[in-house]
């Protein structure tokens, strides 16, 4: 939801996050064990995947088993041959919601209703996508959409550490947990 068209804001999950201008973004990711294949699979990561990503786009995948699901996975996506939407990178943050938790797929199940929100927003996880970007203002509408909250990353913007090792760094991003 948002008051303007051309963007999307996730008010009250406790989420930041933004789109990587097309064909920008460029680099290696390694997703971890534990790290959270929320969409599509509500999963906790059991072997690491290695991603290569060049012009915007994934054009790397390998590893193990998670690797395999994610390959099969955005190739699924694709709508014809040679398509790579489900390869772009999206949407990219942190999450901040002291109330989720990275451990709630393990507490409480993996229901997607139930586990969605909170896996996506625990605080000081780096949340990293492909696929779509229509709700960052962008055209693309791919069914190859893949979420995965990071935990232990560091993200540095325009030279400042936001988050440093897995925890927010600006005490006024910290926010206590409320325990019930
Ligand atoms: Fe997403």
């Amino acid at each position: 939801m948002a008051d303007k068209p051309g963007r999307f804001d996730h008010w009250g999950v406790g989420l930041i996050h933004t789109f990587p201008n097309e064909g920008s973004a460029r680099g290696k990711v390694v997703i971890q064990p534990g790290d959270i294949i929320i969409l599509p699979y509500c999963r906790y990561v059991v072997d690491p995947i290695h991603l290569d990503i060049e012009d915007g786009h994934v054009v790397s995948i390998e590893g193990g088993l998670d690797a395999t699901l994610m390959r099969e996975w955005l190739k699924d996506g694709e709508e014809f041959e040679g398509d790579r939407d489900p390869y772009a990178l999206s949407h990219l943050g942190w999450g901040l919601n002291p109330q989720c938790r990275w451990d709630s797929i393990a507490l409480f199940g993996d229901a997607p209703e139930r586990s969605r929100a909170a896996s996506r927003c625990f605080p000081g996880n780096f949340l990293f996508s492909t696929g779509p970007n229509s709700q960052g203002g962008g055209k693309r509408t791919t069914r190859g959409h893949y979420d995965v909250p990071m935990r232990d990353c560091t993200i540095e913007i325009d030279g400042q550490i936001v988050v440093k090792d897995g925890n927010l760094t600006d005490p006024r991003m910290i926010v206590p947990r409320e325990r019930r």
